[in-house]
């Protein structure tokens, strides 16, 4: 067990599986006690077991982050089951891929509920609790696809683009509260939302990666890490982008 986040309280959206599920793992590893939130009840109770067999701490709770309720009973969950909230790692997140035209508005409405209001709510809701703590950190997931186009995942863009740009504008609301606020912007990484795309477009994304692979859910969660944990304490508004090199091009 290491210690960059000894005594914290991270809450981790969509910590069932996938990045969030590793950034659960890591981040007890290194100290915190997690609440994993997802709607995936099963396999976000096998992450909390999985963690507490490692010798972490760590509590799931069912959480649709497009629901206040949910939300402020997840960050209730944190306060009575570790006794505060430190940490709020909005990940959750699904994904979209067809263009302007073919968008059906239900579709469109859906992921810019998840994806967008979900974020929203999440900061919402934890902040009273942060700052209860004497501040904290967010990390907002947002992607390479909320700063270039791609042609396709319209609402998926356009719901990541406006992550990007409110975790900006809280952050400069909440700085002088010493709750600090950034961004993550993944490339193509290897996880379940990913191994159901085409295979075609998926070697076209891997393709355009200077670094000529896919990322993990490791490479983001220890950039998370570090913008959850102190180490990035002059660090605020920020946008850390880890993909291999695909938008430096
Ligand atoms: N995989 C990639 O290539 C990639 C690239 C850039 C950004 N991202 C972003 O990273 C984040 C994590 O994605 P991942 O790659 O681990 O995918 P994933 O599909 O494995 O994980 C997403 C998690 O979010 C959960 N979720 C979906 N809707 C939810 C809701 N309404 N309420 C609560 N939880 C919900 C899912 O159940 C799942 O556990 C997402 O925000 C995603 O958009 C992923």
């Amino acid at each position: 067990m290491a210690n960059r986040l000894t005594g914290k309280v991270a809450l981790i959206s969509g910590g069932a599986r996938g990045q969030g599920a590793v950034e659960g793992q890591l981040f007890a590893r290194e100290g915190a006690k997690v609440v994993l939130g997802d709607v995936l009840e099963a396999e976000g109770m096998r992450a909390a077991e999985e963690i507490r067999a490692q010798g972490g701490a760590a509590v799931f709770i069912r959480l649709d982050v497009t629901k206040e309720d949910d939300w402020q009973r997840a960050v209730d969950t944190a306060i009575s089951t570790y006794g505060k909230l430190n940490i709020l790692v909005n990940n959750a997140g699904i994904l979209q891929m067809e263009g302007v035209e073919d968008i059906p508005q239900q579709v469109w409405d859906r992921v810019m509920a998840v994806n967008s209001t979900g974020v929203w709510l999440g900061m919402k809701t934890a902040v009273p609790a942060l700052r209860q703590a004497g501040g904290g950190s967010i990390v907002n997931i947002s992607s390479i696809s909320g700063l270039i186009g791609t042609g396709l995942q319209t609402a998926y863009q356009a719901s990541k683009g406006a992550v990007r740009i409110m975790t900006k504008t809280a952050a400069m609301q909440y700085a002088k509260e010493g709750i600090r606020v950034n961004s993550v912007h993944p490339g193509p990484i290897d996880t379940p939302m990913t191994t159901d795309l085409d295979r075609e477009l998926w070697q076209m994304f891997l393709n355009g990666v200077p670094l000529k692979r896919a990322g993990t859910s490791e490479d983001i969660a220890y950039g998370v890490l570090y913008l959850a944990s102190d180490e990035s304490s002059f660090v605020t508004g920020s946008e850390l982008i880890i993909d291999g090199g695909y938008t430096a091009q």
